[in-house]
């Protein structure tokens, strides 16, 4: 079912129809009232962000790096009317000296949409993927059919970690001579990244991009991809355990290993941005931030960042090493492309619905941030492997990730980079295709238990 050939242009065009019928909303958004029995608590964080402490230093500028701005102060200059009137005027060093402090209550949350302005039945041309005022709380009738599906087809491949065998992993990792040292530097660095990643990833989809998409099928698979990247992050924390890793190590790694640290940082970036409760969407400027972050996350972190990882562990699953491990990630990446398909299917269809976002500045810029991606995830490659090993190395990893990028940029309808790369590891793109793909369900390690839950004794 997934497959390199799924990843054709005719997700960016099926719609072409009903975005025709699309209406643009130069206007922000009405207010939406919403009662709020409790206080605001202004000085907690917006969202609970952590920054890695060793910064990127990207040879290509990063684009419009917000600065390290304290979590109750905007990150985005905000359109005039909506800034609380009375911020400008309190000194930052006033307000904290107060206890408690004085709220500074957001004059709406403009763009939560949880109460629709009307309560007229909604019609499929009144739906758009942002900036809509139809009621979100209505999935139906359908605009987004291929966000349903990828919804159905989600559910459909629901997996948990512990199903996975992870015996002979623990034998292997626990054997003086199972392993090189370069293949443990592998499994290590990947279950660094991938333990924390995966988490930016929950936290941008929930905490930045969920209340900005505003078309309910897609939040309704946004909610399913939540839900598989807490999985995923389980898989992870599973894998480590299983194998006695020291989990302070391997969860700090996004802080303390510069290679890991660099891809996480330059997401962050993007999350910080527009996760501020009074970003909204709905101005040129606040609308390209928004498919800047999602050009970051879905084309580069979970389109880029983690190929070479899984290219590594799948590799070595291949020659029979960490089979369980690689099996994780294994169903960790079919989920993945799933992501990254709907992500783009998002991105191509804002572009058709708001053609005038999508200008050759924002053009230069998601190239830009494709290419920048792409040397760090090389950058990536060659730390994790300094030497030939599984088979590879740091340079044909580099071609592959290339071929990727190429792929990425296509997806979204800008031209390739890297004129005559090839995938030197077709042997992922079988790995991704459901079809070819051994019957889950005949190797699971246990069973699901829905029936048993639902009893009435
Ligand atoms: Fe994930
Ligand atoms: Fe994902």
């Amino acid at each position: 079912m997934l497959s390199w050939d799924d990843y054709n242009e005719d997700d960016s065009t099926r719609d072409v129809k009903n975005a025709a019928a699309a209406k643009t909303i130069d206007e922000p958004q009405a207010a939406v009232e919403i009662q709020v029995e409790v206080p605001v608590a202004p000085a907690a964080p917006a969202a609970v962000i952590p920054e890695p402490q060793v910064q990127a230093s990207v040879a290509a500028p990063a684009p419009d790096v917000p600065p390290a701005t304290p979590p109750a102060q905007p990150m985005l200059e905000q359109p005039k009317a909506e800034q609380p009137a009375v911020a400008p005027t309190i000194p930052e060093a006033a307000v904290a000296e107060q206890a408690p402090m004085a709220p500074v209550v957001p004059p709406a949350l403009p763009s939560a949409h949880i109460e629709p302005e009307t309560t007229e039945r909604v019609t499929v041309d009144q739906k758009a993927m942002i900036n809509c005022r139809a009621d979100l709380n209505q999935l139906v009738p359908f605009k987004y059919d291929w966000a349903w599906q990828k919804y159905l087809d989600g559910c459909a491949n629901h997996w948990m970690p512990q199903e996975v065998n992870m015996t002979a992993d623990i034998a292997l990792w626990k054997s003086d001579s199972g392993l090189s040292d370069d293949e443990r530097i592998i499994i290590k660095r990947n279950l660094g990244f991938f333990s924390t990643a995966d988490s930016l990833v929950a936290n941008n989809l929930v905490l930045a991009i969920y209340r900005l998409i505003t078309n309910p099928e897609c939040r309704q698979y946004l909610l399913r991809q939540a839900f598989e990247e807490a999985i995923h992050t389980h898989a992870y924390q599973y894998c480590i355990e299983s194998l006695g890793m020291d989990e302070g190590e391997i969860f700090n790694m996004y802080h303390e290993i510069p290679c890991v640290a660099k891809k996480a940082s330059w997401a962050l970036q993007y999350t910080r941005e527009i996760n501020d409760p009074t970003f909204n969407t709905g101005t040129v400027e606040t609308d390209k931030a928004l498919l800047k972050n999602l050009i970051a996350y879905y084309c580069v972190l979970e389109g880029i960042f983690f190929y070479c990882g899984f290219t590594q562990i799948l590799s070595m699953g291949r020659r029979n090493k960490m089979t369980g491990t690689s099996e994780q990630f294994q169903y960790i990446l079919r989920d993945e492309s799933m992501h990254v398909n709907f992500g783009i299917d998002v991105i191509n269809q804002i572009k058709l619905e708001n053609p005038h976002l999508w200008d050759s500045e924002m053009q230069a810029l998601a190239r830009h941030m494709i290419l920048e991606g792409t040397d760090l995830e090389i950058a990536y490659a060659r730390d994790t492997m300094p030497r030939g090993v599984l088979g590879m190395n740091a340079n044909i990893m580099e071609e592959y990730l290339q071929f990727i990028a190429n792929r990425r940029l296509a997806q979204i309808g800008l031209g390739e980079q890297y004129a005559g790369v090839k995938n030197p590891f077709p042997w992922m793109s079988e790995i991704m295709d459901l079809k070819k793909e051994k019957n889950f369900f005949e190797t699971r390690v246990t069973d699901y238990q829905t029936g048993g839950a639902l009893s009435w004794d």
